[in-house]
């Protein structure tokens, strides 16, 4: 959602400002802007629709000079236009300003503004941040620092704004506020950007801005200010991440690469969570042992697939200990009048740790005294910076926009938290510890040979791409799988899709049923009351023509006389089967998808980080 750039040094600003740009398009846009400061002269181009569009007319028509800021524009305030895009003036021309979040009490500032004199173009709620700030300089027209920080203080809502001003040639002005913003600190050139990739091929150091900040880049100096503006010592931290990383490494896609790289990264969870893979060695300190063993309620909170997970971390919890567990939406659990009490842990997952919802239900939690443990994939986010303590996902940066690796490297950090913590209050017997250790090393070898069976999957996804829709069944563990599968297909195949739990099939879904619509069911071998159960749901399907398209264990002749076409899987214990089977189904939405002719890696109005409400 909405991405941001800014680069102040001695190279012309442009092909770093669109560089950048490149490297955000990731997270999801509509239009793209960049504004060039070249002695006292402000230039701003913008495009609506691919960057490549902004990318030719900066190329027909190129400027020079530095700073830059850019931005890629996500819509929230007034359709996708080029009047619309960032970066936004204040009336007079002089401050240039890209800003990612939303100002709630722009109507009523943009009023006052009208009645100061101030002009309005667009339809947007940043507009009226530009012309604050020029209002509030007209108390002091040299320090601008002071009337950002007034203007700031007038707005209500969030933002991570880059700010260029006509009358100081060589600085880029930032802030932050609920939404993401990091400096890269270069030598003899610095950098605003949304998020570490996009600089990464730029700096090695960097600084995570928090709420409440203020900055002032030069090409050789940062300084940092409160909203007070009392002078900050910065934090300067190392990158963490390598350039390669954020490439395609020879795959058509970022999601392709992503999905192949499951076993290593779930491999490495793994080795750094066990030692000698005998035993567990999750890192509980930053919760507490006592505070773990007091724990008598368990809130996991999250948005989208990393809803998915906490509903699979549930019933792993449940079932491995004698403790409370509620799975919550971040966008409800915010708004909800629940009981949060000091001995409710809230586990918060997020793959990005940006996103606004999942992040304002964690301090409303933290409000009420819970401790939070986040599940999180980015160091350095602004919810490992609310959390106590993390357990990162370690999936190294997910491009693509469907999540692949992040999941199931929540799913794997769920199977450990849930074993060190049963361990912890004595609730988990060796043998069981032993058993569940042997079944999750099974995993990455497992999810290669579903890999190796990817041209199976892309048949089966050419045969059934073309109809309107789609069902996903599936029971207990498999069921947030279903869910998943469903939403992946939905949003790079554009093919509507549901996922149900199979039992709630009779209950309502059972009347789409027809010899038109695919429906796939996950029945991996289980134990035998539920897979019987789940073999019950498919012959329902099969009686009224369905479409079968099942995911089922390797050497399960009794799904073959029912099932039109089979994934087959190898087979592993039901609990850990989600990290295994949901890698079928990320194949055969990413074949259907790519049948259909989408844009895989940048679905149509989706964002990667969702960092507004
Ligand atoms: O960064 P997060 O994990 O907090 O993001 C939550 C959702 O926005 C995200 O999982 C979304 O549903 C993905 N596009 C799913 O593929």
């Amino acid at each position: 959602m909405c991405g941001i750039i800014g680069y102040v040094g001695n190279e012309d600003a442009q092909p770093v400002i669109l560089d950048g740009l490149k490297r955000l398009e990731y997270r999801g846009y509509d239009s793209a802007g960049l504004a060039v400061l070249s002695g006292g002269t402000l230039t701003i181009r913008k495009r609506v629709g691919r960057l490549s569009s902004l990318e030719q007319t900066c190329a027909e028509n190129p400027v020079q000079g530095s700073p830059g800021i850019g931005h890629t524009r996500w819509a929230t305030h007034g359709e996708p236009s080029e009047v619309n895009s960032h970066p936004h003036t204040d009336t007079a021309g002089e401050i240039a300003v890209v800003h990612n979040g939303i100002i709630e009490n722009y109507l009523e500032l943009r009023e006052m503004l009208e009645k100061e004199g101030f002009v309005f173009r667009s339809q947007t709620d940043t507009e009226v941040i530009p012309n604050l700030i020029a209002l509030e300089l007209r108390r002091d027209q040299k320090d601008f620092m002071g009337a950002l920080s007034r203007a700031l203080q007038r707005a209500r809502g969030a933002y991570a704004l880059g700010i260029l001003w006509t009358r100081e040639p060589g600085r880029i002005y930032a802030a932050r506020q609920g939404s993401p913003l990091i400096i890269g600190v270069g030598e003899g050139e610095n950098f605003i950007a949304s998020d570490v990739p996009a600089i990464i091929n730029r700096v090695t150091r960097v600084i995570y801005l928090n709420d409440g900040e203020m900055a002032c880049l030069e090409a050789d100096g940062i300084r940092l200010f409160n909203l007070k503006g009392e002078e900050l010592k910065p934090d300067i931290q190392k990158v963490t991440i390598h350039a390669e990383a954020a490439s395609k490494a020879g795959f058509e896609t970022f999601m392709l690469k992503e999905i192949h790289e499951q076993p290593r990264v779930l491999h490495g969870l793994l080795s750094k969570h066990t030692s000698d893979r005998q035993d567990i060695a999750v890192d509980l300190s930053g919760l507490g042992r006592d505070y773990c063993r007091a724990i008598n309620r368990v809130m996991i909170v999250s948005c989208g697939t990393a809803y998915y997970a906490g509903c699979y971390g549930r019933l792993l919890l449940e079932l491995l200990l004698d403790i409370n567990v509620e799975v919550e939406l971040g966008s409800e659990l915010r708004y909800r009048r629940a009981k949060l009490d000091p001995g409710t842990l809230i586990i918060a997952v997020s793959q990005s740790g940006e996103t606004a919802d999942t992040i304002a239900a964690v301090k409303k939690a933290k409000a009420s005294g819970c401790r939070v443990l986040s599940i999180c994939n980015v160091p350095g986010s602004s919810l490992v910076r609310e959390s106590h303590a993390v357990l990162f996902t370690d999936a190294g940066p997910e491009i693509g926009v469907a999540s692949t690796k992040a999941f199931t490297a929540q799913l794997m950090a769920f199977a450990l938290f849930s074993l060190g913590l049963a361990r912890l209050r004595g609730e988990l017997s060796d043998e069981k510890l032993s058993r569940c250790l042997a079944e999750l090393q099974k995993v990455p070898t497992h999810i290669h040979y579903v890999l190796s069976r990817k041209d199976a999957i892309r048949q089966i996804a050419d045969k059934h791409h073309d109809g309107p829709s789609a069902l996903y069944l599936g029971r207990r563990f498999n069921y947030p799988i279903a869910l998943e599968g469903a939403l992946k297909n939905k949003e790079i195949s554009y093919q509507h899709a549901e996922g149900y739990a199979a039992g709630e099939m009779k209950h309502g879904p059972i009347a789409l049923i027809s010899e038109y619509l695919p429906v796939v069911c996950i029945c991996t071998k289980t134990d035998d009351e539920l897979y019987e159960k789940m073999m019950s749901n498919v012959r329902e399907v099969d009686a009224r023509h369905g479409r079968i398209i099942a995911v089922a264990t390797d050497g399960d002749e009794a799904v073959r006389g029912l099932a039109g076409d089979i994934i087959y899987v190898p087979e592993i214990a039901e609990e850990f089967s989600p990290m295994v089977n949901v890698v079928a189904l990320q194949l055969l939405a990413y074949y259907s998808a790519q049948a259909r002719g989408t844009d895989i890696d940048k679905p149509r109005n989706l964002a990667k980080s969702v960092t507004v409400e």
